[in-house]
């Protein structure tokens, strides 16, 4: 059992605290947001994680989870400090710091003993040296620390599974001993450690984020491409994912990526090559790309209909960034809503678990209680978040609800050969001519 403290309970500190204290350690979890933290204390979560609630009641019960909004309550035992605050995107696309900076300038100011800070949040390479310095700079008598990179690699909707279930752990630091008592601590999980110095953790992270975005963008070339030439990319994909170079993951072709991490992450590396003087050629075009696959599913309508969406009614299937979760950051959704929205079109939304956020962000959509109220005189469905839910949906019910039977899947759930035998004038992302499976 070992002390840990962790900063920000946001998707990556509340799964990590949470996860640490099921491994059997007291975990003591502290935000700056006296709401969440009072929420928590009640086993309320802020966000949806599927496994997390049940996770966290459980360890709050047996005593090894404890929320707080003070430092020096958090910081009274620890033996490990973890920095989980968010990293948001800075204004030319670099990250903003602001909240490390505000971390690491309490834990130096209320360490009561040695410490190990680990930096969890996705930080621009550099960011274990500087945060070293400001903790040097504050600490009121020199109490001795280390910084570690140990970055995360959860994903959304999947994050406590991720969380046990690890391909690695990649740790990063100058101090070897200290980077030996972090991996003790992931023993447990049975996963490969890599341990290396901090910045190249640091970049091991980014480099990371950016391919996985690289694969969704190139099959989202690939898809276009098959829209031209009559190919289906669903099946490419398969073709290719068979190769073990390739693998199959992370190859859905789509509206492209969104979320707290890829947009942000790919944006901030490619501004960290052109500040050190190098060209992010393959990042500029993995970002140009994604930005014209999010309004692609528009322009499908606009082809349709030989021009604009003024006045049509749209319904969008799915509204957060991705399936299990409720997060919105960065969500196609919202390109896609702004875009009908702008061009005089009304919009209607139905997510399972996202509607409260969106309506947040995208005050003008019209969000109804299920899929059946969203098709109801509708002159197209568009499909933007892959849930299970949607998958076994009556889609002759579907149909006959519509105004205009018009289905754009851009999350390619659906098969076109059967939706066009329902009746629908039905396209996919890379299904073929007109984005439709063709057997000529
Ligand atoms: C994380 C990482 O931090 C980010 O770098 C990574 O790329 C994506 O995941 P996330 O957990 O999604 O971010 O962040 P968010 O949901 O914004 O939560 C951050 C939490 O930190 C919030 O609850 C916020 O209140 C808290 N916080 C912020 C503090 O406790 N102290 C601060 O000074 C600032
Ligand atoms: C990501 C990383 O995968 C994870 O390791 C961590 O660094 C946090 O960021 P997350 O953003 O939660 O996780 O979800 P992920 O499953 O990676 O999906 C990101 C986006 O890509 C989503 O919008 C998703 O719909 C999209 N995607 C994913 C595709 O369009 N096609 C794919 O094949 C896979």
């Amino acid at each position: 059992m070992r002390n840990i403290c962790v900063i920000g309970v946001g998707y990556v500190g509340l799964v990590t605290g949470t996860a640490f204290a099921d491994l059997g350690n007291r975990v003591r979890a502290l935000d700056i947001n006296e709401e969440r933290i009072a929420n928590l204390k009640k086993a309320i979560l802020p966000i949806y994680e599927p496994g997390l609630g049940e996770l966290v009641e459980r360890n709050m019960k047996a005593g090894r989870l404890q929320f707080t909004t003070s430092y020096q309550e958090a910081l009274e035992d620890a033996e490990f400090a973890f920095i989980c605050v968010g990293t948001p995107e800075g204004v030319d696309g670099e990250a903003d710091l602001q909240y490390v900076r505000a971390a690491a300038e309490e834990i130096a100011r209320l360490m009561k003993k040695p410490l190990i800070i680990i930096n969890k949040s996705t930080v621009p390479v550099g960011t274990g040296d500087w945060v070293a310095n400001i903790v040097r700079e504050n600490q009121k008598e020199p109490i001795p620390f280390a910084v570690v990179s140990c970055p995360e690699f959860l994903r959304e909707g999947s994050a406590v599974s991720d969380f046990f279930n690890p391909d690695r752990t990649v740790l990063g630091s100058m101090d070897l001993e200290a980077a030996d008592r972090v991996a003790q601590l992931h023993l447990p999980l049975r996963a490969p450690i890599v341990v290396t110095d901090l910045r190249t953790a640091e970049m091991i992270k980014y480099a990371s984020n950016a391919f996985l975005a690289t694969k969704i963008s190139f099959i989202n070339e690939i898809s276009n491409i098959c829209e031209t030439l009559g190919a289906d990319v669903k099946e490419v994909a398969t073709g290719m994912g068979y190769d073990k170079r390739i693998g199959p993951h992370f190859l859905e072709a789509g509206v492209g990526y969104g979320g707290s991490c890829f947009p942000k992450d790919v944006k901030a590396l490619a501004y960290m090559a052109q500040v050190h003087g190098t060209h992010p050629q393959l990042l500029q075009a993995v970002m140009d790309i994604n930005d014209y696959q999010r309004r692609h599913v528009v322009r499908k309508l606009e082809e349709i209909w030989g021009g604009s969406v003024s006045g049509k009614t749209i319904g969008l299937l799915g509204l957060a960034f991705k399936q299990n979760t409720d997060d919105m950051r960065e969500a196609p959704s919202i390109t896609v809503g702004d875009y009908l929205n702008g061009r005089g079109a009304k919009v209607r939304g139905y997510d399972p678990v996202a509607m409260k956020n969106a309506g947040k962000i995208m005050p003008y959509v019209e969000m109804v209680d299920d899929p059946y109220l969203l098709a109801k005189d509708v002159d197209a469905l568009i499909v933007l978040t892959p849930w299970n839910e949607f998958k076994q949906l009556d889609m002759r019910k579907i149909k006959e609800l519509m105004k205009e039977p018009i289905l754009i899947d851009g999350r390619n759930l659906y098969e076109p050969d059967l939706m066009q035998n329902i009746g629908f004038t039905y396209r996919g992302i890379g299904r073929g001519y007109d984005g439709t499976k063709t057997n000529g």
